[in-house]
């Protein structure tokens, strides 16, 4: 394998995925430099999401291989790439329902760092809670929040892990502009502080005010990438969005 700078936070390299005869993912390749966030855009079923799941654990490629941190991590599970310092969010919010939004996160804290003494763990998990706005929240719930509070409960549990690259599976779905411009400081205030982010969303207002750089995939391919600015006008994305109910041209959401 050969070297890689000591700068580059992921590499992704020619990542061919298929489910049954279909190709979803074809030859899949970029990288990901500490501190940066990028973007990922690309109409439904252009592949995002199984880029994620490949990229942290949870599905494997048929080809192609991942490097995070200087190791090529392609065959690890999950929770090694958790520990690891690779944390995510999912398009589904994967929370515990029937637990409080501070137990969710406490998850994360207490999971991830050896069970550190549980009164270190609840404070981390309320600060992590008090990041994404949800510092009243702490005792509700989380099946009892709305939808995107829940999302919120994940990325606060994801950052209770402390990692060092946090993707993130359309976290502003249903959110509220104010929701998003907060959402929005946030991730570049974590960004100061040395996190790397890989992110999609359809809301392509947010990726425009956080990212450095956007991918577009179409079917599976890579088909252009730039700044977000520069990115919507390429006239590969603007028709790959063609007759979709996504309009990014007027950077409407969903
Ligand atoms: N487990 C699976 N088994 C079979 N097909 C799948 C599976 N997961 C995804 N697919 C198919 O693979 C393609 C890519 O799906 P994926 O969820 O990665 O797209 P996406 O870009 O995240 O879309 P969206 O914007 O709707 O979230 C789609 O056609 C989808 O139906
Ligand atoms: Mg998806």
């Amino acid at each position: 394998m050969a070297a890689i700078a000591p700068q580059v936070c992921l590499e992704v390299r020619q990542i061919k995925k298929f489910f049954g005869d279909r190709s979803v993912l074809r030859d899949v390749s970029f990288s990901l430099e500490k501190g940066e966030i990028l973007g990922l855009i690309g109409p439904n079923g252009a592949g995002k999401t199984t880029l994620f799941n490949i990229i942290s654990g949870w599905q494997k490629p048929a080809s192609g291989s991942v490097v995070f941190c200087g190791q090529e991590t392609t065959a690890w599970p999950p929770d090694r790439l958790s520990r690891a310092g690779l944390a995510r969010t999912f398009q589904s919010p994967q929370i515990f329902p029937e637990m409080t939004a501070l137990e969710n996160v406490l998850m994360g804290a207490w999971l991830q760092r050896q069970r550190p003494p549980l009164p270190e763990a609840q404070e981390e998990a309320g600060y992590c809670l008090s990041l994404v706005g949800l510092m009243d929240k702490g005792p509700t719930l989380a099946g009892e929040l709305p939808l995107p509070q829940q999302r919120l409960v994940e990325l606060a549990r994801a950052l209770a892990t402390r990692p060092r690259l946090l993707l993130l599976d359309e976290i502003a779905a249903g959110f509220s502009q104010v929701a998003l411009n907060r959402l929005a400081a946030g991730l570049l205030k974590l960004r100061d502080q040395g996190l790397t982010l890989l992110l999609t969303d359809h809301l392509f207002t947010l990726l425009e005010a956080v990212t450095d750089r956007v991918l577009a995939l179409d079917h599976g391919e890579i088909i252009a990438q730039g700044p977000p600015a520069a990115l919507i006008r390429d006239p590969a994305v603007v028709s790959a969005y063609l007759g979709t109910r996504y309009c990014i041209i007027n950077h409407g959401g969903a």
